[in-house]
C-alpha cells in the first residue's frame, strides 16, 4: 500500500523519439466499481482486465472483510461471491483504504443502509481529504459517522437500522460522491434520486444497470436526473474492464512531447465523460488519429496513434474539467512545453485530490523554471515554447501518482533530468508504469539524477 511500501526517488531525462505499443492496464474507477458490486450481487462475477493496482486490492481486501469471497485467478482475472444486496456483515477490524478516495467513499456508500458498523482508515494523504462530502448526503438516509475534525478519517460509520430513500442534489461535480449516495440507495426502500448538475463519469449507472438494478437516467433543465428503485436483487455479471483512459493519458502525453514520437495506445475509452483530455490536447495542435472505434466492457473505446506535436496554449473550457478532472497534472506538463499560456479554470477540485494538484504541479513546475500563475479554482501555464522547459530539479510527488507521473513525463522532453522524490504511490493506479515507458523508449530509472 502507498505510504506502507519502500519509498524510491525516480529520474527522468531527455529521450530519443519513443515508438511502440502501449498497452495500459484497466480502468481504476471500474475496476472498484466491478468488487463493490460483484460484493452486492448474488452469485458469482468474473472480472477481467482487473486493475491490480493497490488501490483496487485494498478495495477487494475490504469486500472480503464486509462478507464476499474474492479470488485471483490468473492476472487481472478476478471472482467476487458475492453476498447480496444489504447482505454485508460487520468488518472485524479496522478497514484501511491506503491511498484511495474512490475505494474509501464508496465503500462507505455500500455500507452506509446496512445496520453495521465499520471503522475506515487510509494513507497519510487519504486521511487529509474530505468525507464529508459523502456522509453528508448519507446521514439522510439514516447512517451516522464520527470522524476527525474536518470530516477527516479515521472515521466510524453506523450504517442505518431503517434506511430511507433520499432525495439529494449533488454539490460538487464528483462521481464519487453520486456513486456513493447511489450504493447507499440500493438498500434503502422506494426510489432513490440524484440530480447532477455537471455531469461526471457514469460508470456506476453503467455498472449498475449491467447488475440488474433498476435506474433511469434523464437530462433535463437542471442537469441529470437519476432515479434508483431501491432493494433490487443484483445478479452476478462477467464484466471485462475496459483500459484507463487516465493512464493511457501519460504515454499519449509522453509520445506528443518527445520529437520524432510515434505510439499507439490501444483501447482507450472514449466514453464522454471522460474523454476530455483528447479534445484538449487536440485543440493544442495534437496529432491523435482515433482508430478502431469499437465497443468494449460496455464502454465505446478507440486506438489512439499519437505522434510527435508543436503545441500551443489553449484555454481549456471550464465546462470540460470533470471529463479530465485527473487529466490536470499530466496537461500541465505539456503544457510547459507547449507555446504560450495553458489557461485551466474552473478546477478547484485538484486541491482535494490525493494532493492538492494546483500547489504540487506549481511548485514543482516552478522548480523546473517553468513560470506559473495560480488562484484558489484556476490555474496558468506559460508554456517554454522553442526555448524548452530548463528541467533539473527534484519535485515531491506528495503521495501522489499522478504528480510523479507527470513530471516523469515532463522529464522526458527538458533540457535537464526531471527526479521525483517518491516514485512507490505510481503503483496506486499503473503499476507497469516504468517498464511500459520504458519499453516505448523513455529513459525513466529509478534513482536521483
Ligand atoms: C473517480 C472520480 C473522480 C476521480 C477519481 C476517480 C471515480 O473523483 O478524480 O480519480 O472513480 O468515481 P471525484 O468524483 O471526487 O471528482
Amino acid at each position: 500500500m502507498s505510504g506502507h511500501g519502500e519509498t524510491f526517488t525516480m529520474t527522468a531525462r531527455a529521450s530519443g523519439p519513443l515508438s511502440g505499443t502501449a498497452e495500459v492496464p484497466g480502468d481504476k474507477s471500474i475496476s472498484h466499481r466491478a468488487m463493490i458490486l460483484g460484493a452486492l450481487a448474488v452469485g458469482e462475477t468474473r472480472v477481467t482486465g482487473l486493475l491490480e493496482g493497490q488501490d483496487v486490492l485494498d478495495t477487494a481486501r475490504a469486500m472480503q472483510a464486509f462478507g464476499a469471497t474474492v479470488t485471483r485467478h490468473g492476472p487481472g482475472a478476478w471472482s467476487v461471491l458475492g453476498v447480496g444486496t444489504g447482505g454485508f456483515a460487520e468488518p472485524a477490524d479496522v478497514i484501511d483504504c491506503g491511498n484511495s478516495g474512490t475505494g474509501v467513499r464508496l465503500i462507505i456508500g455500500a455500507m452506509a443502509t446496512t445496520p453495521i458498523t465499520a471503522t475506515f482508515t487510509g494513507d497519510a494523504s487519504l486521511r487529509k481529504r474530505p468525507m464529508g462530502r459523502v456522509t453528508d448526503p448519507l446521514a439522510l438516509f439514516g447512517a451516522r459517522a464520527y470522524g476527525r475534525a474536518g470530516g477527516r478519517l479515521p472515521m466510524t460509520v453506523v450504517g442505518a437500522a431503517d434506511p430511507v430513500p433520499v432525495r439529494y442534489r449533488l454539490p460538487v461535480a464528483s462521481a464519487q460522491v453520486k456513486s456513493a449516495v447511489l450504493l447507499a440507495g440500493l438498500n434503502a426502500p422506494g426510489e432513490t434520486v440524484l440530480i447532477e448538475p455537471e455531469a461526471t463519469r457514469d460508470h456506476s449507472e453503467r455498472m449498475l444497470a449491467g447488475f440488474g438494478a433498476r435506474l433511469s437516467v434523464e437530462d433535463g433543465p437542471e442537469g441529470r436526473i437519476i432515479a434508483l428503485a431501491g432493494q433490487p436483487e443484483l445478479v452476478a455479471q462477467s464484466v471485462a474492464v475496459p483500459r484507463d483512459p487516465s493512464s493511457a493519458a501519460f504515454p499519449v502525453a509522453a509520445a506528443l512531447i518527445v520529437p520524432g514520437s510515434d505510439v499507439l495506445v490501444p483501447g482507450v475509452s472514449q466514453n464522454p465523460t471522460r474523454n476530455g483530455l483528447v479534445a484538449t490536447l487536440v485543440e493544442m495542435g495534437a496529432d491523435i488519429a482515433l482508430e478502431n472505434p469499437r465497443e468494449e466492457g460496455g464502454e465505446p473505446v478507440a486506438d489512439l496513434r499519437v505522434r510527435a506535436s508543436a503545441l500551443r496554449g489553449i484555454e481549456v473550457p471550464p465546462a470540460r474539467a470533470a471529463s479530465m478532472i485527473d487529466e490536470y497534472p499530466v496537461l500541465s506538463a505539456i503544457a510547459a512545453l507547449a507555446e504560450g499560456p495553458t489557461v485551466m479554470r474552473g478546477v478547484k477540485e485538484l486541491r482535494v485530490k490525493e494532493s492538492d494538484r494546483i500547489d504540487a504541479m506549481a511548485r514543482g513546475l516552478e522548480a523546473n523554471g517553468v513560470r506559473i500563475e495560480e488562484g484558489e479554482d484556476w490555474f496558468i501555464v506559460h508554456g517554454c515554447g522553442p526555448d524548452g522547459v530548463p528541467g533539473g530539479a527534484t519535485v515531491a510527488s506528495r503521495l501522489d501518482h499522478r504528480i510523479a507521473m507527470a513530471f516523469l513525463v515532463l522529464g522526458l522532453a527538458a533540457k535537464a533530468p526531471v527526479t521525483v522524490d517518491d516514485g512507490s504511490p505510481i503503483a496506486t493506479s499503473f503499476p507497469v508504469f516504468e517498464p511500459l515507458m520504458t519499453g516505448l523508449g523513455a529513459d525513466i530509472a529509478r534513482g536521483a539524477a
